[in-house]
């Protein structure tokens, strides 16, 4: 089995994607951006061949180089995990007559409005909404989806430039800030709760299931920068409030033409049960939700991963022992971390929960939480109760503090 796998060391959870792929017997060569001389040992070991391209984000030239490299060679399977790649190794699979996703299916995976549009086609629900070029098409398309509403780029993630806006006037502001983004989503904005929806599949169908409950949602938290983000796998999928959002996640698999592989998907519950779909990729999650995952079951999903893309079949128990919340931390202050406080108390009464504490030490300068929701560190940790594993977690963005001052 022998596989191109896009991105095997950045960002930095490929690396593990990496190592499954080895450890289920592939024969790995890599292709990124990341001078082979700086690749971290713990990938190097892993891969047979390795190519550096000088922009991994110029499709027309990583098909080109990859092409020219691979010459002569037989490859079986060529992967991304990482979502501005998706569409690159959908291309490279019809320009070798592989197997896979086609560059048809994948853009409906990574074009919002497409993916909206085949959604709803299948008569699941989505927020209604319009693609825009234009200031005029944007003023238009408010007029008919009504306020508030929400506009965003049409292949965003990590919510860059994703914004509610509550009123002609403020429609005014954000489209001078968006000028440079050639394409927008213009949505109806859905109030309720915000939950993922996380799927290995094999052709389509769900041979590993997951639901995370984002707390708060995540525009509001990445807008106040007071709030630790807090994100639980829920243990319990079985209970009625999940229903409606899972089987949506399973109908917008069917309607997408899902394949083999990660699919990661965000959906609303409304006040009233409603499942409303949000969005969707079809690679894993960011922000150590497949960690969150591996912590809920104690498994290795990137090695389970690699063994279904590879060879179809999926081994790890599914079984649900814990919910596991991880919280992201944001310092007080500027530059560099200078104290934390509360950690040592909570380690001390719930030490047994924590799985990972990465929180940034003293020295470290603080990462900007404007550009990754990582923030300055986190606390993992997971309980059997879902109240307990709440209220752990609201113990830590409550009462733990990182200052730089
Ligand atoms: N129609 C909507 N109604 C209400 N909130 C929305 C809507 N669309 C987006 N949001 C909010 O904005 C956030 C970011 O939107 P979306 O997930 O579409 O963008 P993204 O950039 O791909 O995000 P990410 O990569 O962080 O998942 C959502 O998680 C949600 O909180
Ligand atoms: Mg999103």
């Amino acid at each position: 089995m022998k596989v191109v796998f896009l991105a095997p060391s950045y960002p930095p959870e490929m690396q593990q994607y990496t190592r499954g792929l080895a450890e289920v017997g592939a024969t790995v060569y890599g292709v990124g951006d990341t001078p082979a001389a700086q690749l971290p040992p713990n990938v190097k070991r892993h891969l047979a061949d390795y190519l550096q391209v000088p922009r991994l984000l110029d499709e027309d030239d990583v098909i080109r180089r990859v092409h020219q490299w691979l010459r002569g060679r037989e490859v079986d399977r060529v992967l991304a995990n990482w979502e501005v790649l998706v569409v690159t190794a959908a291309r490279l699979r019809e320009r070798f007559g592989l197997p896979g996703m086609s560059v048809d299916t994948v853009n409906g995976f990574r074009d919002k409005e497409l993916m909206k549009e085949r959604v709803r086609a299948a008569g699941l629900r989505t927020a209604r909404s319009a693609r825009i070029k234009t200031v005029a098409e944007a003023r238009a398309a408010a007029e008919e989806i009504g306020y508030p509403l929400i506009l965003k780029p049409i292949a965003g993630a990590g919510s860059a430039d994703t914004y509610r806006v509550d009123s002609p006037q403020e429609l005014e502001r954000v489209l001078g800030a968006m000028r440079q983004i050639p394409e927008a989503s213009c949505e109806e904005f859905i109030t309720g709760d915000e939950f993922t929806f996380d799927t290995i599949c094999i052709g389509g169908q769900p041979v590993y299931a997951n639901v995370a409950h984002y707390l708060p949602p995540p525009l509001i938290a990445r807008s106040v920068e007071s709030i630790s983000p807090v994100i639980i796998t829920v243990r319990d999928l079985q209970q009625e409030k999940l229903a409606a959002g899972q089987q949506l996640g399973r109908g917008v698999l069917q309607a997408l033409g899902m394949g083999d592989g990660f699919t990661h998907m965000e959906w609303f519950r409304k006040p009233d049960g409603e499942a409303v779909f949000g969005e969707i990729g079809c690679r894993p999650g960011g922000a150590h939700i497949v960690d969150q995952m591996n912590y809920t079951s104690d498994i290795d999903l990137f090695r389970e991963w690699a063994r279904v893309a590879c060879w179809g079949t999926f081994q790890a128990p599914t079984e649900r022992k814990y919910n596991a919340a991880i919280i992201f931390k944001r310092a007080k202050g500027h530059g560099r971390i200078t104290r934390i406080e509360g950690l040592n108390e909570f380690m001390k009464k719930y030490g047994e929960f924590v799985v990972e504490q990465r929180l940034l030490t003293p020295g470290t300068p603080r990462r900007n939480w404007k550009h990754t929701l990582t923030s300055d560190g986190h606390i993992l940790l997971r309980h059997p109760d879902w109240d307990k594993a709440y209220e752990l977690s609201q113990i830590v963005a409550d009462e733990i503090h990182l200052y730089a001052e």
